[in-house]
């Protein structure tokens, strides 16, 4: 794991942006695995200023997104659907047909799920997916004890995870679904890269666990750790937890030119 220490969340995202555009610039067909949450969305402002006003085009690229709830309709303001495109999709020159998310109102579950891994396949697989954290761990909405082996399926949020979304329903965790689909850890290991953003003291101890603990289905993250490329992108805060902080700087501060993309 790469981890990247910036002085706070508006520079972390900024460097990560500087990773996708790279991809995007060098493979204009890329695939993108995109995720939701508060943490990303520096990311795709940065994204949508560098398509405004740097021409970065996106008219070849295709995205996944990670997750989806279930039970809600896609314009619902709170799906991810709605989410995607508020933040991202309307604000660049994507090809709507060149965007997925799974579908939260599929009649037949296990089959759009099965659906959704066979597009991904046919898009040639994601180039890289970007990653927010939950604070118990989860990635993309796989909780403690999913399968490392995982792939698109249906999973039951954890009470933390109601509670933790709940703010995005009127601070009701009534209202927040139960269910949702989410790509597996096993479709998340397959990407080429792996981009992770965590900010915050609230992911300080979710971020050492992920980086420094051992590789357990109770910390889902923590898996990243047998990713060949994955990307941490954190603040001074989501690393103040982090017990060899110093030698990431260190690491970090120490590459060759040739070697920097953020
Ligand atoms: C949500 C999403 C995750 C996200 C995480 C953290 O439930 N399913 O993809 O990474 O929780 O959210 P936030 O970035 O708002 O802290």
């Amino acid at each position: 794991m790469e981890i990247i220490i910036k002085q706070n969340a508006d520079m972390a995202s900024h460097a990560s942006a500087r990773v996708v555009a790279r991809l995007v610039r060098e493979k204009p067909n890329a695939v993108l695995g995109l995720a939701t949450g508060s943490t990303p969305l520096m990311l795709y402002r940065e994204l949508v200023r560098m398509h405004k006003e740097e021409g970065l085009d996106f008219s070849r690229v295709t995205t996944f997104n990670l997750d989806e709830y279930i039970g809600l309709k896609k314009e619902h303001p709170q799906s991810y659907y709605t989410f995607m495109w508020e933040n991202l999709f309307s604000q660049i020159n994507i090809k709507p047909e060149n965007v997925h998310l799974p579908d939260g109102m599929a009649a037949d579950v296990p089959a759009s799920c099965a659906a959704y891994e066979q597009e991904i396949l046919n898009a040639g697989g994601i180039d890289l997916q970007v990653l927010g954290i939950g604070s118990d761990g989860h990635i993309g909405f796989n909780e403690p004890t999913s399968s490392f082996a995982s792939r698109t399926r249906i999973k039951t949020l954890t009470q933390q995870t109601v509670a933790d979304n709940a703010r995005f329903f009127d601070g009701d965790g009534s209202k927040v679904p139960h269910h949702c689909i989410t790509m597996g850890i096993g479709t998340i290991m397959d990407a080429q890269m792996n981009l992770m953003l965590a900010f915050g003291a609230g992911k300080a101890d979710a971020v050492s666990a992920m980086v420094e603990g051992p590789v357990s289905s109770m910390m889902p993250a923590s898996i990243l750790q047998h990713h060949p490329l994955a990307k941490v992108f954190i603040d001074e805060a989501a690393a103040s937890a982090l017990k060899l902080s110093n030698y990431y700087r260190w690491v970090y501060d120490g590459k060759p030119e040739w070697q920097r993309d953020a």
